[in-house]
Parts: structure tokens; sequence; C-alpha cells
């Protein structure tokens, strides 16, 4: 009797541990409430997303276009990460008012700064279309017009919908590779306003190198406020607006985290694939995340030797290399954690396993088909991301088939509109960077790319100047496109230039790639579309209802529940990780020396004198970050990380280095997300920008 209860028992704990992984939909959250009320959560199903009344789901936001963010006030105080705001705050500073270095903090409502172009987005509802959507649609159709009736079907109900009211966006998104369509319906907020940001010494402290990484002391938060017509309605930037007032804010938990303790995150998680094929997964991780890594250390050596030199450049250059750099170290990990998960092999024997199943099925082959349609792909695939990584790498050649813009009236130059966007372009452009990195881009194309694979026009060019650095001379000194004072100074519309020359050269060399590599994809989709309906028959078969339960959709900017708890882990033979870090570790790091860990002089005194105030926690320390098993993805930056009782507890920044893989496959033990501890927010807020009229704001409770 014993020893069944322990099997079963232990049968428990193995689903149990399977079960961190996936991003779940809110609106079928009730399927997976029992597991998590079983691991500790406290409310139901309808606290997290409910249509008739205020639930949890109208405190979180999409903040742009890829990050997450959580109202914190009646007031419409919302927070996010540093690194998701790090756009804007860079937008406002200059060497005079360099807020990123200084950080920024409003004192009043008159001071907090308009941010155009930015905006959020609550989800009012989402709902299961399929039917909708694929009406008209037969099984003997071709992919391709498939997907024409399917975008007709979307579009006209994403116009119906947005008539409902003001600011309403509806989207209309495939889940399971189509097999599924669900309709997201926004309100979106145009009126975004910067309220405060610590300085980058904290919200960027470590900087590139503890980016991704374990044990963490970023302080990665900045603070906005949404603004409202007076109807609370969405409206465009006016100073008669006023601010939003949220359906539901989160109330902000001071209680302090245990190893243990249940979390949730609620948020936008962008882009997973842990469905593919194994040819795939080869191909990422010895091909494409290789190329990529290499060509964007060339260009980062570039801009951190420039960066290095100048504070003007520092400033300029600051969020374009962090981009370069996010992706660049994210692939790194990647590619070590897929080696050692052996994942294309671990994948290989699943699909002979498949194969011997779908014997005598629809999906018998199916996976022979997806090998096929790899082999095809993949050379496209790498011309494709040398042009994507090396070509346009290059800042001119994105700006100069832009500059010019045209008054639609007369057909000339619109010199108001071609000045407001060389200036907006030249304000953060230092062509000696972008010269070497063409030179250095040209050269890893040149050597890399197949030969039959060039553009003739790259071929003609290199053979003319004999180097990509004398082209690289001759192209930067000739294009108008490289001054603001040339450009500013144009009566009429370019049409002869060396850039814009080289940019059609392009365009038409790659348009059949990209067209070729649409049409593979299309085929591709109908082939998974088959492979995730014969994977979870598959997994029913074998294993019954908890096998089907187990998918969950990959992620696609579509707003999604990941649970699990607080936990540390051992990322190697020997070392094991604590799951939350202190200020202590701030200064063991701190070092005037080097920028990225050179932290204000008040956080020392406030060490140094202990004056944490109310923000220490057991050990008398402030808590600065901790790690979950949650699933996050890009996209979950600046999601609230939730406990038990639907309180904040922090706020969602990034994985570890050992779990990156998790976009394609999830390792229970090694998989962890990293979370801002609130605690340290407030600690920030009150002690370091004195801004304490925010945390009135806000609901604390112990
Ligand atoms: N790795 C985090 C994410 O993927 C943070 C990125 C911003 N921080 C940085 N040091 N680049 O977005
Ligand atoms: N930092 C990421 C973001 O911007 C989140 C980290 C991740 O990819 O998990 O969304």
């Amino acid at each position: 009797m014993k020893r069944i209860l322990f099997a079963a028992a232990a049968c428990l704990l193995s689903i149990a541990a399977k079960a961190d992984e996936g991003m779940w939909l809110p609106s079928l959250i009730s399927q997976r409430i029992a597991d998590m009320q079983e691991k500790g959560f406290r409310l139901s199903a309808e606290d997290i997303y409910d249509i008739n009344q205020a639930s949890l789901k109208d405190a979180v936001v999409l903040f742009g276009r890829g990050c997450t963010g959580e109202l914190v006030s009646p007031e419409g105080l919302l927070i996010t990460n540093h690194h998701c705001g790090y756009g804007q705050i860079q937008k406002h500073s200059s060497v005079e008012h360099d807020y990123l270095r200084d950080g920024f903090w409003a004192m009043t409502r008159d001071e907090e700064l308009p941010n155009k172009g930015l905006t959020v987005s609550f989800l009012e509802r989402m709902e299961d279309v399929t039917p909708l959507i694929l009406k008209g649609v037969t099984d003997k159709m071709s992919e391709a017009e498939r997907v024409k009736i399917v975008s007709k079907n979307s579009e006209a109900l994403m116009d119906k919908v947005e008539k409902e009211g003001k600011g309403i966006r509806a989207t209309v998104e495939a889940l399971y590779y189509g097999n599924q369509y669900f309709l997201f319906v926004y309100r979106e907020y145009q009126d975004v306003r910067l309220v405060g940001a610590p300085p980058s010494s904290i919200g960027k402290f470590g900087g590139e190198t503890d980016n991704w990484m374990w044990p963490r002391h970023t302080g990665d938060f900045s603070i906005f406020r949404i603004y409202a017509d007076k109807d609370n309605n969405p409206a465009p930037y006016s100073k008669d607006n006023v601010p939003y007032s949220p359906k539901k804010y989160f109330k902000i938990s001071t209680a302090g985290i245990h190893e243990g303790d249940f979390t949730f995150i609620y948020g936008f998680p962008g882009r997973t694939q842990e469905y593919i094929h194994s040819d795939a997964v080869k191909y990422i991780q010895d091909t494409g995340d290789p190329h990529k890594i290499m060509l964007r250390t060339k260009r980062l050596e570039i801009m951190n030797r420039y960066m290095g030199e100048s504070q003007k450049v520092r400033i300029q250059y600051s969020a374009k290399k962090a981009s370069v750099a996010n992706a660049w170290k994210k692939w790194q990990g990647e590619v070590k954690g897929l080696k050692k998960m052996k994942t294309p092999s671990v994948k290989k024997q699943y699909e002979e396993k498949f194969e011997n199943w779908a014997a005598g099925t629809q999906y018998e082959g199916i996976t022979k088909r997806l090998a096929g349609l790899y082999g095809e792909l993949e050379p496209l695939q790498f011309v494709y991301d040398y042009y994507s990584e090396a070509i346009m790498a290059c800042e001119l050649l994105k700006y100069a088939p832009k500059a010019c813009k045209v008054d639609d009236k007369t057909g000339l130059i619109d010199r108001d509109a071609t000045k407001e966007t060389a200036e907006a372009f030249f304000k953060d452009y230092h062509m000696p960077v972008d010269k070497e990195t063409f030179t250095a881009m040209m050269t890893e194309f040149d050597r890399n790319v197949p030969e039959d694979s060039k553009p003739a026009y790259f071929r003609k060019q290199m053979l003319e100047y004999g180097s990509a650095q004398a082209w690289a001379e001759a192209l930067f000194s000739t294009s108008v496109f490289t001054s603001l004072e040339k450009v500013t100074g144009l009566s009429d519309i370019v049409v002869e230039d060396p850039a814009l020359e080289l940019v059609s050269h392009v365009n038409e060399w790659i348009a059949p790639v990209r067209t070729k590599i649409r049409e593979i994809n299309q085929q591709l989709q109908l082939a998974y579309r088959d492979y995730m309906r014969g994977q979870m028959e598959f997994a029913e078969a074998a294993e019954g209802a908890a096998g089907r339960n187990a998918f969950y959709p990959d992620a696609n900017l579509t707003l999604r529940v990941a649970y699990g708890h607080i936990k540390g882990y051992s990322p190697a033979d020997g070392a094991y990780y604590l799951p939350s870090s202190t200020i202590k570790g701030i200064m063991e790091k701190d070092n005037p020396e080097i920028f990225d860990y050179n932290i204000p002089q008040r956080l020392r005194d406030i060490y140094a004198a202990k004056d944490y105030g109310r923000w220490a926690d057991e050990s008398g320390e402030v808590p600065v970050c901790f790690i979950a098993t949650n699933h996050t993805t890009g996209g979950n930056s600046g999601s609230p990380v939730i406990n038990a009782d639907g309180n904040l507890i922090g706020l969602n920044f990034d994985r570890v280095w050992e779990g990156t893989m998790s976009d394609i496959v999830f390792d229970p033990d090694k998989c962890r997300n990293i979370a801002l501890d609130i605690r340290y927010v407030l600690f920030t807020i009150e002690k370091l920008a004195g801004a304490t009229h925010l945390i009135d704001e806000m609901t604390l409770v112990d």
C-alpha cells in the first residue's frame, strides 16, 4: 500500500515539475487553475481573466510593441523595465540633460515627459474565432489560397470590431500553426509620459557583462503615466488630458519572498518555437546562430571602441548597442543550451517514434516532408541572414531611401519633413562607426556568402575597388546622406546617389530570395499544422488527457500566464545558485573604474550608513533580484511577477544564461526567469530619487 502511494506521489511530482513549462492563454486558464492552486495560488480563474468585471488582466499592458508593463496606482502610474523605456529615456537625453547617465524624476505632473509614438494597449477580450476565420477554406486549397481567405476574413472581423469604440485595435492571431485562430481586442492609449528612471548605473547596472546572467543586481525599471481624455478614453497627447483611471491596478506586496513561493507572470511573450523539427534546431545551433554571433561580435567591437572615446558617441549608440548586444549574447547561451540538451538528436529520436506511431495515418511521412522543406530553405535562409545581419547593419543604407520626403501635392521635396527626419537620424549618427561597420560587414559577406548567391553589383564593386574598405571610402565620401548639412540643404529629391544605387541593387537581389523563402514558409506552415495536430494526438495516445493538456501555443506577443515558483539552480557541476540577491552584491561588484559597475555615490553612502528605511529584508539587507521557474521570453520584459494572492512582488526582466534555449526547449533544472524585487524599486524611488510622492500613490500590503 505504502509503495503504491509513493509511486502515485512520484508520478504527480513528475507531472508537476514538467508543468512549470508553458505559456497559457488567460481565457482558458480555468483548465490550469486546479494545478495553479495546488501549487499555492489562492485566487480563482476569474480573478486572472474576466470580461464582465475587473480582473488582473486589466492591470497589464502591452508596452510599445515588444514589452509588458503594469498599472500600480489609481492614477495611471505604470512600471516597466528600464530597458523597455530606454529608447524614450535616450530620446530625451543630450549631453546637457543626460537622463541615461543621471536618471530622471518628474517631481510634479507638469514635469512628466510626453513620448511621441509610444502606446500602451490593454487587452479588452480574446475569443476563439476559428470557424469565422476559416469560413470558405477547404482541404483542397493551396496554402497561398488559404492565407488569402484567412486574411480577408480577419480583416473583415478586425474592421468590424474596431468600430466598437475609441482606441480599439483588433488583431487575429494564429495559434498552433493555424489550427486555431483567436481574436484579440485591445484598447490603445497614445499619451504615455515618462515619470521616472533611475540612472543607468542602477537601471542597467552590470551592462552587457551581467546581461542574461545570474547572480544579478540590475535595477531594471522605469516609470510612466498613462493619460486619457476627460472621459478616460484614449486620446492623442494634449495638455488637457488627465491621468488614466484604471479598472484595476496591482497592490504591492512588501512582505518578502522565499524559495518555493508560488509565482505567476502575466505578460506578452514574443516568440517561441517549441514544436519545430530537429533540422530547424540543427540549423539554428550549427549555422544560423554562430554566423549571426560572429557578425555582431565585429559590430560590437567597432561600437565599443568609439563609445569609449566620446561621451557623445556613447549616448548616440547606447540604445543601438544594447539591442545588438542583447540578441548576440542570448544566441550564445542558446547554442550552449541546445548542445547541452542535445536537442537536435533528442528531437530526431522523437521524430522516429512519431513516425512509427503515424504509420498508416494521415500523419505518416510528415517529419520527412519537413526535413525536405528545410533542405530547400536553409541555403536561402543563410543568404537572408547575411542580408539582414550584415548588409542592413549599415545605418546609411537604411536611412538613404527614406531621407527625402515628398510633398504629396506638388510632388517636390518637402523640406520641413526632410529636415525633421534628418535631424532625428543624425542626432544619433556617427559616420566613422557606420563606415567601419560597412567595411567589416561587406568583408564577411564576401568571405561567407557563396559566390553564386552574391548580387552581381556586389561582385562588380568589390572588383572595381579591390577591397571593402576602398569601397566604403568612396561610398561614404560621395553619398549626400552622410551629413545633416547636405541633406537639409537639398532643394530637389535625390535620385542618383551611390547609397541609393547600392540599396536598389540589394533590393532587386533580395526580392526573389524573400519570395522563395515565403513560399517555402507557407509550405512549412501547412506541414506544421498537421504535425502539430499529430504531436497532440500522439501524446494523447501515449499518455492520455495529461499528454494532450501539456501543449500550449507558441508565444506570439499575445497575453499569457506562466506560473512556477521561486527556486535556485545549479549552473554547473559543483555549484548552486541561491534564488535571490541583495544590495551587498552591488557593493561587491561596485567599481568606479568600470562604467557598467560604477554606482552612484549616493548608493554607497546609503549602504555605508545602512540607511535602508523600511526596505530591508530579514537578513537586514535590501533585496535586489530573484529567480523563478516561470517560462518567459522576449516581450515578457516588464511583466508583473505576482504572488499567490495576486499582489506584485517583482518585475520580470531577463532569463539566466544556462536557460536561454527555452524558446526552443525548456529544461526545468536550468531555465529561470530573472525578476527585480519590487522592494528594490521602492527603495530606489524613496532613498535615491526622493520621489516618495510616487510611492504615496501606490497601495502597499505587508
Ligand atoms: N536580456 C534582457 C532582454 O532580453 C535585457 C536586455 C536589456 N539589457 C541590456 N543590457 N542590453 O531584453
Ligand atoms: N529582456 C527580455 C525582454 O526584453 C526578457 C528576457 C527574455 O527574453 O526572457 O523581453
